[in-house]
């Protein structure tokens, strides 16, 4: 494919792409963040505001290239554990990424969802977050969620309850409860910074995703490297249990 912007060796790459075979929905699992600082001497958080941009890059390049859903994990249910000061600049930054990011959003025609508790976030950032959303909802190029204060079990236990509720129990009611039900299960999931596991992330959707897993730190994942991604999928045989 021939993308605009990109240059040299990128391009090159995204050259071997092929439009028919790219995943419909690509997640990924923003890891490494804090190591990439340790590596510099820098403070963990630093490393957090170099994978904000980082995830600009990769939500623009979904877009070039006409991927219709990118799932990323920016906040997990278990990441309350860490020190208040982290939360709390990773809460700002949140804040930060949602002012600077929605004009750029919506002239490329992206909408933004989210997926997660959003009540237990500090109530400025909930409403930020409901305006972005308010004010992207005509995106119709890319869906870009978020993955907000997000947990696959917390997930699967809402949509048992909500089922539950229904009364019907199916595979079709249990996903009707999911956060986003409309949203088709990822095709291919990319975990970055060398840690081979999902950490709760969309237990439920996965079942046939394809796994992708690179020691790139998140802030140092690029464009080449994601096209690195694209093409490792396009070389599997998805077979869904059949021959
Ligand atoms: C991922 O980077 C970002 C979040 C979990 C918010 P980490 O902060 O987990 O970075 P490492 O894994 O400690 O290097
Ligand atoms: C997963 O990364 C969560 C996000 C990227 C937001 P973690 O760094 O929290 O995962 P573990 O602790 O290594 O499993
Ligand atoms: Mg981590």
């Amino acid at each position: 494919m021939e993308i605009e912007g990109l240059k040299g060796k990128t391009a090159e790459l995204a050259r071997e792409l092929q439009k028919e075979k790219l995943p419909r929905h690509v997640a990924v699992i923003m890891d490494g963040n804090g190591r990439w600082a340790k590596k510099r001497g820098l403070p963990r958080v630093k490393g957090h505001e170099k994978g904000a941009k980082t995830l600009r890059k990769v939500v623009e390049l979904s877009a070039k290239l006409g991927i219709q859903y990118l799932t990323a994990f920016a906040f997990s249910k278990e990441n309350w554990e860490r020190p208040r000061e982290e939360i709390e600049f990773l809460m700002d930054l949140l804040r930060r990424y949602l002012k600077n990011e929605i004009p750029t959003l919506i002239k490329n025609d992206i909408k933004l969802e989210v997926a997660g508790d959003l009540e237990e976030l500090p109530e400025d950032l909930q409403e930020k977050i409901k305006d972005a959303i308010r004010k992207t909802s005509a995106g119709k190029r890319l869906d870009f969620i978020l993955a907000i204060n997000y947990g696959g079990r917390a997930e699967i236990l809402r949509a048992a309850k909500g089922m539950a509720q229904e009364g019907i129990f199916s595979q079709e009611s249990f996903r009707k409860h999911l956060y986003l039900p409309h949203v088709p299960d990822p095709d291919l999931l990319i975990r970055t910074s060398g840690e081979i596991r999902i950490s709760n992330f969309l237990l439920w959707q996965i079942a046939y995703t394809e796994l992708y897993f690179t020691p790139v730190l998140w802030p140092d994942f690029n464009e080449r490297e994601y096209i690195k991604a694209l093409l490792d999928y396009q070389r599997r045989e998805r077979r869904f249990g059949r021959v």
